[in-house]
């Protein structure tokens, strides 16, 4: 075994954190738990990861449940076509393969929402098999012990990082090798000020006997987010509000919103058409409500509320009349959930 991963290793067993998915007897709370952790925080993730646990307990479970209430589960987590693509996954599983995750990288790779990365966390976690990871942490915990140049996010850096991960995994124990290099990268590390000086690799790392580790993993030059303005409809009537129901496919697919578009210039005065265009839905303007701000990946948006009053609402599955002690049963992105909860608090 090598030093790096003799030393790690060691490390590893006497200051692993202690995880609810760590040694887990179910390949299915790996898998669940890697795709829960793939752009979100260990600590934002382990109340949601029981919770799912206990309200789908097997994959047979989460294949019978109705997409609304795994999205409603998801829900706060964000980037939701990880909860549509892990449903769909449990559900080719459920029927495939009789509710057991495969043990065969290629079958695990056809199933969606599991990409390279996830392969090798649960092939490594939970099957005890050789293979090796990459994730953010273990991005930067090589690019810093190898000194890597190349940009992390390109193609030629993807490429030199996979192969330093595979180039070190100790034959038997993958499975805390990865880990171990997560909560190095998650705990010592760190993006900003890693705490070198506690770290078990610190003779062997490169980047720290250079002094370039703070400028370690090199990443191409960020573009610029676009920034948009939509204007939304707090449509009344009756002690109910109209809420719509968003495409199945795309951003925050399958999940519900106030009928809202973008607009140029004035909000309160492109709201009107904006609905007119995205729903078909008349309403007259009243007062301005508030604004939420958001910021997902690859932009911004500020949404203006306004009340507003119905003229003409079409027919149809998309648009529905909710009670306002209702809207927590309906799955809805960060946005629209302060908006309900304005409407509650009211
Ligand atoms: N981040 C992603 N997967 C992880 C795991 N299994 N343990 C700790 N951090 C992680």
């Amino acid at each position: 075994m090598s030093r790096l991963s003799s030393r790690l290793l060691n490390w590893y067993r006497r200051n692993k954190r202690t995880l609810p998915w760590r040694d887990h007897p179910d390949p299915y709370a790996v898998w669940v738990s890697e795709i829960m952790l793939q752009q979100t925080r260990v600590e934002t993730v382990i109340p949601y990861f029981q919770k799912w646990m206990q309200r789908f307990p097997t994959i047979k479970a989460l294949a019978r449940a109705d997409e609304q209430d795994v999205l409603n589960a998801w829900e706060g987590l964000g980037y939701y076509s990880r909860a549509r693509n892990l449903h769909k996954a449990a559900k080719i599983v459920a029927e495939k393969n009789d509710g057991e995750l495969p043990q065969d990288l290629d079958q695990l790779r056809a199933l969606p929402g599991i990409g390279r990365y996830t392969v090798g966390a649960i092939a490594s976690m939970a099957f005890g098999m050789d293979e090796p990871t990459l994730d953010g942490n273990l991005r930067r915990v090589f690019a810093r012990l190898f000194d890597v140049t190349e940009p992390a996010d390109s193609p030629a850096g993807e490429k030199l990082l996979w192969g330093l991960a595979a180039k070190h995994l100790p034959k038997g124990q993958a499975g805390d090798y990865n880990q171990a290099l997560m909560d190095l990268g998650a705990t010592i590390c760190l993006p900003r000020n890693p705490r070198c000086l506690l770290c078990p690799l610190m003779t062997i790392c490169k980047a720290r006997i250079a002094g370039t580790q703070e400028e370690r993993p090199v990443l191409k030059p960020k573009k610029e987010t676009p920034h948009y303005v939509h204007a939304a409809g707090i449509v009344r009537r009756n002690g109910r509000v109209l809420l719509a129901k968003r495409p199945s496919k795309g951003l925050l697919g399958g999940m519900w919103e106030f009928p809202n578009g973008r607009v140029e210039g004035d909000p309160a005065l492109g709201l009107v058409n904006a609905l007119k265009t995205g729903y078909r839905l008349k309403v007259r303007r009243r007062e301005a409500l508030g604004t939420v701000r958001h910021g997902y990946t690859h932009f911004s948006v500020t949404v203006y509320a306004f009340r507003c009053e119905p003229l003409s609402v079409p027919k149809g599955e998309s648009l529905r009349w909710v009670r306002v002690s209702e809207l927590d049963e309906y799955p809805m992105g960060k946005i629209d959930r302060q908006i309900a909860r304005m409407l509650s608090d009211v």
